[in-house]
């Protein structure tokens, strides 16, 4: 009797653009290239191997900078990716970005797709056009991931430099080696051997982890990062507020405290119902903060914060509602 193969699983590509897709006359130029300057189909051609892991439909959302993604772009990537999973269109969906930013959408996706299918985001350190480019192998081992059973419900993940992390946790720590994303104190869910994908544990949830449903959101409103540093004056604060800001997040020092002239107008707004959340500007750590000052953001940091404190407005959210969205750990 004739046995019939069992279908790939079905691999959605969505290309955002970033180094990844980034390109230069020369060879050896790691700094001046264009960052998404080709397209999906160049990427894929980069890797037929990928077939062999799923039957991949690939699309072209963005070609930019990933210092160009703006939140409306957030909101469309989600709600694309929601639907996916929600009408059984994908068994795995890939996103390739550029990887200035790529924790900010690895976060919002974290905090805001409801569904066990895996969800990788890949960057690259080094344009396609380079030597020893490592766009393709992360590629590869993204769609090798996306289409694995072992990458369900583990939350968002990122795949670059070999290793397998999770988009809560993980930022980029170096502006230009491939060893750059890093969750410093959780260190990474696995790696790949080749192309398959390697747990250490089975899934685990972060604790307290937010979730957002933002089938009915339409636009997130404007929240700004404020750097503290001695002397910082309360003038940006004031500017950023004047300009339409709905909340702020400061990136403060140490455990979560700014300069006495911004601890004294975040007071003054806290007060008036304004949210003020503090994030540790040291890369690690817990922000702690006196309510009268605002909230503070415990482990995530300002960029993650930002994402959080947008989404929690846009849910209609008061102080109390956002403080316990920071009450991770
Ligand atoms: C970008 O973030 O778009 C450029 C840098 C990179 O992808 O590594």
């Amino acid at each position: 009797m004739a046995t019939h193969a069992k279908p790939l699983p079905r691999v959605t590509i969505y290309a955002t653009g970033g180094t990844i897709a980034g390109g230069s006359t020369s060879n050896t130029d790691l700094l001046f290239y264009t960052a998404g300057s080709v397209g999906i189909d160049t990427l894929l051609d980069a890797v037929p191997e990928a077939k062999q892991y799923a039957s991949i439909t690939g699309e072209q959302l963005l070609n930019v900078g990933s210092h160009e993604i703006r939140s409306s772009d957030l909101l469309d990537l989600s709600k694309r990716v929601n639907q996916q999973f929600a009408e059984n269109l994908s068994d795995g969906v890939v996103i390739t970005h550029g990887t200035d930013t790529l924790e900010e959408t690895a976060f919002f996706l974290d905090l805001t797709v409801s569904h066990p299918q895996p969800l990788v985001v890949v960057g690259a350190m080094r344009p396609a056009s380079a030597i020893s480019a490592d766009g393709p192998l992360n590629l590869l081992q993204g769609v090798s991931l996306a289409a694995s059973s072992k990458g369900r419900g583990r939350g968002t993940m990122i795949v670059l430099n070999d290793r397998i992390q999770s988009a809560f946790y993980t930022s980029k720590t170096h502006a230009n080696t491939l060893d750059t994303f890093r969750a410093v104190e959780q260190g990474s869910l696995g790696f790949f051997l080749n192309a398959k994908p390697l747990f250490y544990f089975e899934p685990a949830h972060v604790s307290n982890k937010p979730h957002f449903d933002i089938s009915n959101i339409t636009s997130l409103p404007r929240v700004d990062i404020l750097y503290s540093h001695q002397d910082a004056s309360s003038d940006l604060l004031e500017l950023a507020i004047e300009r339409g800001a709905k909340g702020v997040v400061i990136a403060a020092s140490g455990g979560g405290w700014a300069s006495p002239a911004l601890e004294a107008a975040a007071e003054d707004l806290t007060t008036e119902g304004f949210p003020v959340v503090f994030a540790t500007r040291t890369g690690n750590g817990f922000s702690i903060k006196q309510a009268k000052f605002g909230t503070g953001a415990g482990l995530i940091n300002a960029q993650k914060a930002r994402i959080i404190l947008m989404l929690a407005l846009a849910s209609g959210y008061d102080q109390q509602q956002i403080s316990a969205c920071f009450n991770t750990g």
